[in-house]
């Protein structure tokens, strides 16, 4: 035995397989980058074809649940976590039959093809489950939706609860870091307007813990196998966005003076805006999910 080659693979265990939904997202392009020292990565794009070197990519398109059941059965990954969805508030508002479609049917049928077959399940929701009137939220926080993607949210976070009682439901914050080739976050646009010499009016009336999209992507891969049930993974500060708009001008050496102070009230939007969301995220800390600073975050924005 001693005398014969030695395959130097066969000691080596093949990686699994994590489908993550909406790849080309602005999570989920950051999400498969961190999951492929882990597993071997499916992800799944819609309009948007993303640049993701070592990723499977299939086109999918979530509306059409019909063809996505048997696709499902034939890919059969290891593992899921789903963040595609119809994510802006103010298009859910103007179209919620296409969100009740995204957000919450197929959010339906992942639940159900995991739970059937006890695949590991990460669904992401969001701190908008809230009516923003009583922060912080823990995960004992009783859901008080005021839009229709907050309403969504929570009749998809039910389903998931019924289908797949040991799936995890992470309830994110705002996100914000650098873009994906393929989708930005607020912070790119603000960006714009500052360097565009343009004024930027920023509310001193609404609340987040916003939390740096890396972070939040290494939190859901760990909560994928190690927790179920509700978490919140939220960021470590507490802001408004106008004091996160002053850090990002200074961080970035944009011009601070462009940051100007407005109110939820002074401007008119489709889907009506929670005051203060932020999320009491000690069970995700307790668990080692580790989310840096707004300052630290913005520094690693800035120099990408
Ligand atoms: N970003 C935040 O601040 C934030 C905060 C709280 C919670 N969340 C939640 O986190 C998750 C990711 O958010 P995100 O901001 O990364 O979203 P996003 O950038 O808007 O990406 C949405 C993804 O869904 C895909 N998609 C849209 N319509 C589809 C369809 N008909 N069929 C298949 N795929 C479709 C898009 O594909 P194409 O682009 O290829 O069309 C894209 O990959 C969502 O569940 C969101 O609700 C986000």
């Amino acid at each position: 035995m001693e005398n014969q080659p030695r395959d130097a693979t066969a000691a080596v265990p093949a990686k699994r397989r994590l489908l993550v939904t909406g790849a080309s997202g602005f999570l989920g392009w950051h999400l498969c980058r961190a999951a492929q020292a882990t597993w071997r990565v499916e992800g799944t794009y819609h309009q948007n074809t993303p640049p993701l070197p070592g990723v499977t990519l299939h086109t999918v398109d979530f509306t059409d649940l019909d063809a996505l059941k048997p696709w499902l059965e034939e890919l059969a990954p290891d593992a899921i976590i789903h963040t595609a969805a119809l994510s802006q508030p103010n298009r859910c508002e103007q179209d919620p039959h296409l969100s009740y479609q995204l957000n919450v049917e197929a959010t339906r049928l992942l639940a159900q093809f995991c739970g059937s077959r006890h695949l590991p399940f990460a669904f992401t929701s969001t701190d908008q489950v809230f009516d923003g009137q009583a922060a912080p939220y823990s995960e004992d926080s009783v859901p008080s939706p005021i839009s229709v993607y907050g309403r969504h949210k929570v009749e998809a976070e039910a389903l998931v609860q019924a289908l797949h009682p040991a799936a995890v439901i992470c309830r994110l914050p705002l996100l914000y870091g650098p873009p994906s080739p393929t989708a930005e976050c607020f912070l790119q646009g603000f960006v714009r307007t500052l360097k565009a010499g343009q004024p930027l009016h920023l509310f001193t009336d609404e609340f987040r813990t916003p939390a740096y999209v890396e972070d939040v992507a290494a939190g859901l891969l760990f909560a994928l196998e190690n927790t179920a049930g509700l978490l919140h993974l939220g960021g470590p500060d507490r802001l408004s966005r106008y004091d996160f708009g002053l850090r990002m001008a200074a961080t970035f050496g944009l011009d601070q003076n462009l940051i100007l102070p407005g109110k939820q009230a002074d401007v008119a939007m489709p889907a009506p805006r929670p005051a203060d969301v932020s999320s009491n995220s000690q069970r995700a800390f307790g668990l080692g999910y580790r989310p840096r600073s707004v300052l630290a975050g913005l520094s690693a924005s800035a120099e990408r």
